[in-house]
């Protein structure tokens, strides 16, 4: 069920997830699949809906640096407090948790990764609500992310309550940044290019680059994929037949079903449009290893099959 935002739906998201249900809720990334995190109840139901496997541990968003408190203890507060700046925003960070925290949320690591949203809808929930909420993105495991009210009922079913806070502002899931070790890593690149988290740290972007001990658990596999086969686009190619073509700087081709992304935000869309056409491949030009390119490309390169 998709209901526009009020102060009615507001406090009846919140009451849903004090009693143990979960909730679609807008984000500026992609939508989220939201549960309490003091409802193991809830936290159970994200896993089973998402058919997600419990090694793979959820995102904790808050309103505010004292709920990212509550959940976890930075070790170095220079580089916590420099990429706080980020928040409210599409960065996720993991530090090491807290002892109460559930372990449904952690995997049962010492670390929690946390980010405080910048969707309005959101922020207004969780200062409602008065506690952090767990949210994964609110596809089925392995899938397309959701970026609009409509496509999380397409994922999970129309019984989830949906709150529709319109298409999301980024359209990309938020960069994760390890904090667990003396230099930060990125485990995810994201809504926020490397080049500005770079920046902000005055740090070489090519140490933030670098594999450090832990990597996000379940980035290694099939990931963000359409049910259509996806590959690269490959150079010097003339299409035919019954495939599709989504280019980024090339000018699309004629012949095929073909569409440039004008904007990452449209990237998670455009491949959700094309998988309902019954295409037998779809053809991606390979984004650009710079900006936002790096986590367009990540993410390609994680549903090619
Ligand atoms: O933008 C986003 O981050 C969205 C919205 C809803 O906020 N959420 C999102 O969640 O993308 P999800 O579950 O689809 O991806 C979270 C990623 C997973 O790859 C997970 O393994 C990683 O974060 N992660 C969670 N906790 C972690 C931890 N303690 N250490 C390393 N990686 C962690
Ligand atoms: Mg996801």
């Amino acid at each position: 069920m998709i209901v526009a935002p009020s102060e009615e739906v507001i406090s009846e998201a919140v009451k849903l997830l004090q009693e143990g249900s979960v909730i679609g809720l807008p984000t500026e990334t992609v939508y989220g699949l939201a549960a309490s995190i003091y409802s193991d109840e809830g936290l159970n139901k994200i896993f089973s809906l998402k058919k997600r496997p419990k090694t793979n541990p959820l995102i904790v968003h808050t309103h505010s640096v004292d709920g990212v408190l509550s959940v976890g203890e930075p070790r170095s507060s220079k580089f916590f407090l420099q990429l706080s700046e980020f928040w409210p925003g599409a960065l996720t960070l993991v530090i090491p948790s807290k002892a109460n925290v559930s372990p449904l949320i952690t995997a049962n690591q010492p670390s929690i990764a946390v980010r405080i949203p910048a969707h309005p809808v959101a922020l207004t929930l969780l200062d409602e609500l008065g506690s952090p909420v767990a949210a994964p993105s609110a596809n089925k495991s392995t899938g397309v992310s959701p970026t609009e009210a409509i496509h999380v009922i397409e994922e999970l079913g129309e019984s989830i309550f949906v709150i529709d806070g319109g298409p999301c502002s980024v359209g990309l899931e938020s960069t994760i940044v390890s904090l667990l070790e003396d230099t930060p890593r990125i485990l995810r690149h994201g809504g926020i290019p490397a080049e500005e988290i770079a920046e902000k740290l005055s740090i070489p972007l090519n140490s933030l680059l670098l594999e450090g001990k832990g990597k996000a658990p379940g980035q290694e596999n099939l990931h963000y994929a359409p049910k259509t086969p996806l590959s690269i686009l490959p150079k010097d190619f003339s299409p035919s037949g019954n495939i599709g073509v989504l280019t980024f700087s090339l000018t699309p081709p004629k012949g095929v079903k073909s569409k440039r992304i004008d904007n990452p935000k449209n990237f998670y869309p455009t491949l959700r449009e094309f998988d309902k056409l019954g295409l037998d491949r779809i053809y991606i030009e390979e984004p650009k290893e710079s900006g936002l390119g790096r986590a367009l490309r990540e993410r390609i390169l994680k549903a090619s099959h």
